[in-house]
């Protein structure tokens, strides 16, 4: 029986951080110089100055690629490379039925087929085998997207599309700066994608990149965005924002990396939270989200969204994954070759850490794990709570 001085703040007990989880993001004084520099120069106010042309500069040289599109966001890069590959109505594009739901929408915006296929036992990222399965004459292009500090199997996913014609592209809106298999995250496939989205790594609020070394790819992007003007603009204050943070982003990568060792040796007695695997030794991933596998009979069968809901009440960012694809779209609007039991899983069964803490000091680390603990030990009385303030439907 528990006693009441450690009770979770779910409960009424006084939550580990009241403040609630670090804003994001951070105060930025590399970016505010940058950008009082935008105004004091009227680049601020210009549609062509010389932070786009720099930014993108920038991130063709650290990516060692041809060519870097800056558009207006990163759903706007997916479907930019979708087009840029050729993708019209009719094709097929193979994506994993666990992935971010935009990029099924930019399928369907084009007139294709999005081909569902399954996520890998072990990782839950998009599983090379079931791609293969999954090709037909009509597929165009794979995306294969890198997810909660998870690295796809991009080498496997490229050697199979190459041996049947398709192209792949590389979704890194979560991992910015990352390495796999040796190479810049985003390099691997025919086109990458970056995303500067509010919640990102590396944020401008909204924006995105197109990374590709593809002469063609870069052309037919171009014909379909320059219509006079640029029809899905990067502004000059938003790739200014954007510069510093880039500039900075290995450090950071390497201490959320850092923070995120940690955080997994703290949290390995918790068997009902198994941090999300990484392939490959060769990669060093970027921490946008750490993800996890929960597993409510760990936890007296307190259901994984009951679970995250108890930590944001202590002030720790934990979220429910993304709904999988097949589970929130009309089966009219999408193809699968098999079963999608896995993705299934990682529906009901992701958890994410949101990035900001793992900036954080020592104290704020060990009050993720104080958090996990506390809930941990009340599973059971959190467990009827919810139950009695909303039953499930009958
Ligand atoms: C995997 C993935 N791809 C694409 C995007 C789209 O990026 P944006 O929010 O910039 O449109 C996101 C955004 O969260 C994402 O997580």
């Amino acid at each position: 029986m528990n006693d009441n001085t450690d009770k979770p703040a779910i409960l009424g007990g006084r939550a580990l951080r009241p403040q609630g989880p670090p804003d994001w993001p951070f105060p930025d004084p590399e970016v505010a110089e940058r950008i009082q520099a935008a105004l004091r120069d009227g680049s601020w106010g210009k549609y062509h100055g010389p932070h786009v042309t720099e930014l993108a500069e920038l991130l063709g040289r650290s990516h060692g690629c041809e060519q870097a599109i800056l558009c207006s966001s990163g759903t706007a890069a997916v479907e930019l490379a979708l087009r840029g590959l050729g993708v019209a109505a009719g094709d097929e594009v193979i994506l994993a039925a666990y992935d971010f739901k935009a990029n099924f929408q930019n399928v369907l915006a084009l007139g294709a087929v999005p081909v569902l296929v399954d996520v890998s036992a072990e990782s839950w990222m998009i599983d090379p085998k079931a791609i293969a399965e999954a090709t037909s004459p009509r597929t165009r292009a794979i995306i294969a997207s890198h997810l909660h500090g998870c690295i796809a199997d991009l080498p496997e996913i490229v050697r199979i599309a190459r041996a049947r014609g398709v192209g792949v592209i590389e979704d890194a809106a979560q991992m910015p700066g990352a390495e796999v298999d040796g190479r810049m995250a985003g390099t691997l496939g025919d086109a990458g994608i970056l995303s500067f989205g509010g919640s990102k790594l590396v944020t401008a609020g909204r924006g995105g990149a197109v990374l590709t070394s593809r002469a063609d790819v870069a052309q037919r992007i171009k014909l379909f965005t320059q219509r006079g003007n640029d029809a899905y603009p990067l502004s000059e204050l938003q790739a200014a924002a954007v510069i510093p943070q880039w500039k900075r982003l290995q450090a950071a990568n390497a201490q959320r990396r850092v923070a995120v060792s940690g955080l997994i040796k703290e949290l390995a007695p918790f068997a009902g939270l198994r941090p999300v695997r990484n392939g490959s030794s060769n990669s060093r991933p970027a921490y946008y989200k750490l993800g996890f596998q929960y597993d409510r009979s760990a936890f007296s069968g307190l259901s994984r969204d009951d679970f995250a809901a108890a930590l944001r009440a202590e002030g720790i960012a934990f979220d429910p994954g993304f709904r999988a694809l097949h589970k929130t779209h009309s089966s009219r609007r999408f193809r699968t070759a098999a079963a999608l039991s896995h993705a299934t899983r990682a529906d009901e069964s992701v958890l994410t850490l949101h990035h900001p803490v793992l900036m954080g000091t020592q104290a704020d680390l060990r009050e993720v794990v104080a958090a996990v603990e506390r809930v941990s030990r009340y599973a059971a009385e959190i467990g009827a709570w919810f139950a009695r303030v909303s039953p499930p439907p009958k």
